[in-house]
């Protein structure tokens, strides 16, 4: 992985520096793929909700108007003579998917939205008894995950109030230490079945030590299951090796493939050959040699394709080709790369021009973060998001008091950091 630029140039908070940084910046010409949308003066707005939702990558119109053109002219026969037969659709994403999150392409499908692919996982991989039911998550894990996992508990006859344990920083931080969560699962591992973690949390933008946790809990006996909504196609990820049991992610985040686009999942191999684990099925987890026959008895197919319920929903899977296009060509090294450089640009900026009035809460070691700063302006967070959203400048704002800042790398530019960065020190 190369330096960052933002290392390599020297710093300065001038306009002149960020553009100086541009200039040296390898993922420069990325940004023409994608629509930015226009601020109130009608130029491109500064977009920094790329955590939230991804921009659209011009590629994809054409790529829905393909499908489009394929059922006009060719209605059920698309299902084999499209120029990208619907069949078998879904299997072009396999090996782009399971090189975002660190999986052989077996362990990776496209399927369903993330809360469903949370639960469908959760279905397989909690598996509680009578002493071992609860499962470990954050305190500020996102809404929907607290209510899958709250559900699930209740699903299987235990009450959430006792069987969710959440995981709360010390008093006076933001973030959680990873000692602490690895001294939780030691200290309760008897009761936990289930560790169910945010890789990036997505408020805090705290990214957490994988790896050190997984096998923590992992020598406890615990299952390990990741949401990646805020990881996959942000940080450099290594599922297999890491040995994670399973993990669920969006793909309209830093994937930038649409709002509510189809959403993926990771099954390890060690389990995705075991075709007798309890599941929910459909016919498009059932082995393909065997799907037509249209029998009675499911047979899962080997691999995170088991997992699979309905036949995939073309017009939405469409554009997710436009993204692994990108994300396939530049690769997430330096994707990573351009990340550490423009989030340190951000946080030196931050300090230097809004130092004293801006807090940053996401941790400031780059490797525990991904290209998201969540800032705090006492008691103003919301209005300062919607000033700052006057002036051409787009962040979201999360209850309590959170304003986050995505330098998303493929087409957040450093003088976009720069106008945001100026915008901010003028409106706290
Ligand atoms: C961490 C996390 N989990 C779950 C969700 C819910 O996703 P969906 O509505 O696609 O199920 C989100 C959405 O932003 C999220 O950030």
């Amino acid at each position: 992985m190369s330096a960052p630029a933002e290392q390599t140039a020297a710093f300065s908070a001038d306009e002149s520096c960020a553009h100086a940084l541009d200039a040296a910046d390898p993922l420069a010409p990325e940004r023409d793929l994608f629509h930015i949308p226009p601020g109130p003066d009608g130029s491109a707005c500064v977009y920094l909700a790329g955590n939230s939702l991804g921009l659209q990558p011009k590629a994809a119109r054409a790529m829905i108007e393909q499908e489009l053109d394929d059922w006009a002219r060719l209605g059920v026969d698309a299902h084999v003579e499209g120029q990208d037969p619907w069949l078998s659709y879904h299997e072009q994403f396999r090996e782009s998917a399971a090189r975002l999150i660190g999986a052989l392409p077996g362990e990776a499908v496209l399927m369903n939205s993330l809360t469903v692919n949370v639960h469908l996982m959760m279905v397989s991989f909690y598996r509680p008894t009578p002493t071992r039911n609860k499962i470990l998550i954050e305190g500020t894990s996102f809404p929907s995950d607290s209510y899958a996992v709250a559900t699930q508990v209740a699903h299987h006859g235990f009450d959430p109030r006792e069987s969710v344990i959440r995981l709360e920083p010390r008093a006076g931080e933001s973030t959680l230490r990873t000692d602490d969560i690895i001294n939780t699962i030691n200290d309760r591992a008897d009761e936990i079945a289930l560790v169910h973690l945010g890789a990036v949390n997505y408020l805090t933008g705290q990214w957490f030590e994988m790896e050190r946790i997984t096998e923590a809990a992992h020598a406890k006996g615990c299952t390990v299951g990741w949401d990646l909504a805020h990881a996959a196609g942000n940080v450099p990820l290594k599922l297999h090796d890491w040995g994670v049991d399973f993990a669920t992610w969006c793909t309209y985040k830093y994937l930038n493939s649409g709002p509510g686009a189809v959403a993926g999942a990771f099954v390890h191999e060690k389990h995705g050959r075991d075709t007798s684990i309890n599941r929910f099925a459909g016919w498009w987890g059932n082995d393909p040699a065997t799907r037509f026959e249209m029998g009675p008895d499911f047979v899962p197919r080997p691999g995170a394709d088991g997992w699979q319920i309905s036949n995939p929903p073309i017009m939405a899977m469409a554009p997710i080709k436009a993204s692994m296009d990108v994300f396939d060509r530049v690769g997430m090294d330096a994707i990573r790369a351009k990340s550490l450089a423009i989030t340190g640009y951000m946080e030196r900026l931050i300090d230097r021009l809004c130092g004293g009035r801006v807090e940053i809460l996401t941790p400031r070691e780059p490797d525990r973060r991904g290209a998201q700063l969540s800032l705090c302006v006492p008691g103003k967070s919301k209005d300062l998001q919607a000033k700052l959203h006057e002036r051409g400048v787009v962040v979201d704002y999360r209850e309590p008091d959170i304003i986050r800042a995505a330098p998303a790398p493929l087409y957040v530019s450093y003088h976009d950091v720069w106008r945001f960065v100026r915008t901010l020190g003028e409106c706290t």
